[in-house]
């Protein structure tokens, strides 16, 4: 019997066909994607290296925190969209670690849920510290909207995405502000959170989410809160450059050195009424480089399915007339200071105590000497007139 069919030589042939064109045609894509898309070293997960995404890396504690990451090999992808950080300092970050999968900058704002999203999916985090925010008391009392966006709703994006891309790691930068006016000093992490002014109620609430979503997680939660931040790299490389228009919002050591500068006439001490030795506020002043050592401290013993609250400060306080006269010492300008009446929003004082992570992280403040904290912050801002301003504006 003759089985064979007339019709079935051409089919199979057809088929063939079919087959080497298809077969040619996926030699053609698996060679294309290679070449046209280079696997980024920041995709992919390298045994022995934490990358750490680090929101509001051009800021100015952020900044620093990059470089301290950088030093002590982290891979680092900063996220900021640049509205009150500076280019210049990722530049200068740039420069100094260009080696691949070193640092990488992605220029996107937290308020875009779905850039964050592409963010997590296109890079292996291993950890978050969160400190994009817009981070102004007097401010926050004006514009209030702008702080519950930019800080509570804006985190709630973050973890959102870090849920949905298992990233386990959270290092949050929270204020000595929720705490509002305690009535006992100095404040501990047990001290009621009563905060009195958006930015620290914005900053309450998103630790807030934090915190109830951890209890539902395996997260590792570590939530710094900060007394006020001053000085800048002891070697000189970055320094505090807010923006010109918030210079009115600013905080005291960037006034301190706009007053030396020649750039605002004089000092502006707003309250000498309070009910403190001298009547002017107390702060509690931490150096910057102390407090990225409490991140990276954190950072490294931060565990899942557990949450550390810390207050980061020296636990000494210092009025503002004591600031000012180590700022007249730093600068050796004899700044002009106006004594005037109390700005809404501000507490008479501050200062923390900061026995839990000393114990808990091995955390000490080492940089506590104000003058000379001053002095360091000072010298940048002497050769860096126009912050990290553009070339040509240095050049004038
Ligand atoms: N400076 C202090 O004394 C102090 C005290 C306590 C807490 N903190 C907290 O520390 C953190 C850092 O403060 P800083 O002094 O470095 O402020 P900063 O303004 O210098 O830096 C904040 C950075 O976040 C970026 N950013 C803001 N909104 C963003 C958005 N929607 N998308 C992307 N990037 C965005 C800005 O461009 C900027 O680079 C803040 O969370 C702040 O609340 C600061
Ligand atoms: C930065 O993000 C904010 C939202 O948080 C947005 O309103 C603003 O326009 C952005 N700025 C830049 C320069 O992209
Ligand atoms: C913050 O949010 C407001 C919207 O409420 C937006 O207009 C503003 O540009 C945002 N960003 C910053 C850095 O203030
Ligand atoms: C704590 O820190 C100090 C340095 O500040 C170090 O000498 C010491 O070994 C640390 N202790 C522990 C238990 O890690």
């Amino acid at each position: 019997m003759d089985y064979s069919d007339p019709k079935r030589k051409p089919h199979f042939l057809n088929k063939v066909l079919v087959a080497a064109v298809l077969t040619v045609m996926c030699i053609l894509v698996l060679k294309q994607t290679p070449c046209h898309k280079e696997i980024s070293p920041f995709s992919i997960r390298e045994p022995g290296v934490t990358h750490v995404l680090v929101t509001g890396g051009a800021g100015y504690i952020g900044s620093h925190a990059v470089l301290r990451l950088l030093k002590d090999s982290y891979r680092v992808t900063i996220v900021d969209n640049l509205s009150r950080g500076n280019i210049g300092a990722i530049k200068v970050l740039q420069e100094r670690f260009p080696g691949p999968g070193r640092l990488q900058f992605i220029y996107a704002d937290l308020g875009d849920a779905k850039a964050v999203k592409r963010v997590f999916a296109e890079n292996a985090i291993d950890a978050v510290m969160h400190f994009a925010a817009v981070a102004y008391v007097g401010e926050s009392t004006l514009e209030p909207l702008r702080y519950y966006h930019n800080i509570t709703s804006n985190t709630l994006t973050v973890l959102e995405a870090m849920a949905a891309h298992d990233v386990k790691t959270l290092i949050y930068s929270s204020t000595c502000a929720t705490y509002g006016e305690p009535e006992k000093m100095p404040i501990t992490e047990e001290t009621p959170q009563f905060p009195i002014n958006p930015y620290g109620k914005a900053k309450k609430m998103a630790e807030d989410i934090i915190l109830d979503f951890s209890k539902k997680s395996n997260m590792a939660v570590m939530i710094l809160r900060y007394f006020n931040v001053i000085g800048s790299d002891p070697e000189g490389r970055l320094g505090e450059a807010p923006r010109p228009e918030l210079r009115e919002h600013g905080r005291i050591s960037g006034a301190c050195f706009d007053a030396a500068l020649g750039i605002i006439p004089g000092l502006k001490v707003k309250g000498t009424d309070y009910e403190t030795p001298d009547g002017t506020c107390i702060r509690d002043y931490i150096d910057v480089t102390d407090l990225v050592d409490a991140h990276v401290k954190a950072l490294d013993k931060a565990e899942p399915n557990k949450v550390g609250i810390y207050n980061v400060g020296t636990g000494k306080g210092r009025s503002v007339r004591e600031f000012v006269e180590a700022c007249k010492q730093a600068t050796g300008v004899d700044i002009k200071v106006d004594y005037l009446s109390r700005r809404p929003g501000d507490y008479a004082e501050v200062y923390s105590n900061p026995s839990k992570i000393n114990r808990e992280l091995n955390w000490t403040a080492k940089h506590t000497d104000l003058l000379e904290s001053l002095r360091v912050a000072w010298r940048w801002q002497k050769e860096h007139r126009n912050g990290y301003g553009s070339p040509l504006a240095m050049a004038s």
